[in-house]
């Protein structure tokens, strides 16, 4: 896979797989053999390989990626970069307990990573809702909405997501990953083209590969490229359906989508649009309710989706849009059709946890006071914010060396970030990402503060 593309203009692993040709082959063993090579020299590259290396394994045997794969993450683990799966012992909150799974030892980190984004996963009522469901309702939904999975917690959560989102109707899924998977699928077919912003989250990009319409791509928040493709594909292909997908806030990136140039040109256009508010939900908006609300464009977007998961606390997606195309999707949304409904006791929380975000809007001018005092602070320190504007902030410092030792330190001095870096990101665009809560008190931010200053200075990254 080149360098410096974002994984969505890279071909699937499955893609990969399905291709692997004789020269195909040869590269991966050659890939292969000088990884051995320079572990048996010692001099294994740890900054230098990346998970893009093995999507290229040699299909010989469908296992053959996997052992070189164990040992690249072996070598991760024993240099300390490996910051995955660390376990947490309590709650998303803005310290957590963590158990380093070498040693045993339980460590207090200040959490910097989390989606959580109002705290509402353990506020008292969410929690209480929850509790109460669990005695009534038992464990698990049993079935699958459609046949015999819904009980009327879900009906009022699919009610309740209509009415904050400012539309007909919404349905639920499991996840916001089978949401986006779901609608993108059951919406688009061989024949139409999807256009999505380059930096849209996987779980678009998934769903757009697995609908089987034409895929393209458009620059990032770039309204006149946007208009140019589309002109040209009405010019050349005609008549055909586009649905036009942007991620409300980027994960990645924490910057918010353009909408009001947006709309005009996917109506002028005659397409549609979809936004993706897995990070906006609860969070931008006068009252929390998204993108379309922090634009004043409520009810021009045709579908909004997004997840239950971040801003909400809970788990699950959604996608809300008018009457007609949430009835279309409870039948051919296949993640929807197919798969158990929420569990009832966490339907039951997320009712509640958009009372709460209604009730106490006190809790977003919380976020937003902390968003406001790292933001500040970050400039003053010199780093690189990108576009930022939300909860999520990036410190892009462009080399994945610098950024792995930055994650390690911070990681052994109590702060718990996520370094991000190729083939999640382009190499030149590698970062540490943080995301803040409601509920970090003034010591979380002001400790993260110092750490962020001294390790960005020890690795040369400010
Ligand atoms: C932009 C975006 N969309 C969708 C998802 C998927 O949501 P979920 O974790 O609920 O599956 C995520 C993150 O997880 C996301 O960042």
């Amino acid at each position: 896979m080149p360098e410096d593309i974002t994984p969505e203009e890279g071909p699937s692993a499955e893609t990969q797989a399905a291709k692997a040709a004789p020269a195909h082959r040869a590269r991966a063993d050659a890939r292969e053999k000088e990884r051995l090579d320079r572990l048996a020299r010692g001099d294994y590259d740890l900054f230098r390989d990346s998970l893009a290396d093995f999507y290229e394994g040699p299909d010989r045997d469908i296992f053959a990626k996997v052992g070189p794969f164990w040992r690249f993450t072996e070598l991760n683990k024993e240099s300390g970069y490996y910051l995955y799966r660390r376990t947490l012992l309590g709650p998303s909150a803005n310290r957590v307990k963590v158990r380093d799974e070498d040693t045993g030892e339980v460590r207090e980190m200040v959490m910097m990573a989390s989606n959580n984004y109002l705290g509402l996963t353990t506020h008292p009522r969410v929690i209480e809702a929850g509790i109460k469901a669990y005695e009534k309702y038992g464990a698990g939904a049993g079935s699958v909405p459609l046949l015999a999975g819904t009980v009327d917690l879900h009906a009022e959560l699919e009610q309740k997501l209509a009415r904050f989102k400012g539309c007909e109707d919404a349905i639920v899924f499991p996840a916001g990953y089978s949401s986006n998977v779901g609608c993108v699928t059951a919406l688009a077919r061989e024949g139409d083209i999807i256009v999505n912003d380059i930096l849209n989250h996987a779980s678009i990009v998934d769903g757009s590969r697995l609908s089987g319409a034409t895929i393209k791509v458009f620059p990032h928040q770039d309204a006149e490229a946007l208009d140019k493709l589309l002109g040209r594909l009405r010019r050349q292909e005609g008549d055909h359906g586009i649905l036009v997908i942007v991620d409300g806030v980027f994960s990645m990136d924490g910057d918010i989508a353009p909408l009001p140039e947006l709309i005009p040109v996917v109506r002028k256009h005659g397409a549609r649009l979809m936004i993706d508010e897995a990070h906006a939900t609860g969070v931008i908006g006068k009252n929390g309710h998204g993108t379309p609300e922090h634009w004043g464009v409520d009810g021009q977007v045709d579908i909004v989706a997004g997840t239950l998961s971040k801003g909400l606390g809970g788990v699950g997606g959604f996608v809300a849009s008018n009457k007609e195309v949430v009835n279309y999707l409870r039948f051919f949304a296949r993640s929807y059709m197919f798969s158990t409904a929420l569990p009832p006791a966490v339907s039951a929380s997320l009712n509640t946890a958009l009372d709460v975000i209604e009730d106490e809007p006190e809790l977003r001018a919380r976020l937003w006071k902390n968003i406001d005092y790292m933001r500040e602070k970050f400039l003053a320190m010199g780093w690189n914010l990108g576009n930022a504007e939300t909860a999520i902030f990036p410190l892009i410092i462009g080399d994945d060396y610098k950024v792995k030792e930055m994650g390690r330190q911070l990681d052994r001095m109590g702060i718990y970030v996520n370094p991000v870096f190729y083939p999640a990101v382009a190499r030149k665009l590698s970062r540490i990402r943080l995301s803040l809560m409601a509920t970090h008190t003034q010591e979380d931010l002001d400790d993260t503060l110092a750490a962020i200053e001294k390790t960005g200075k020890a690795v040369g990254a400010i």
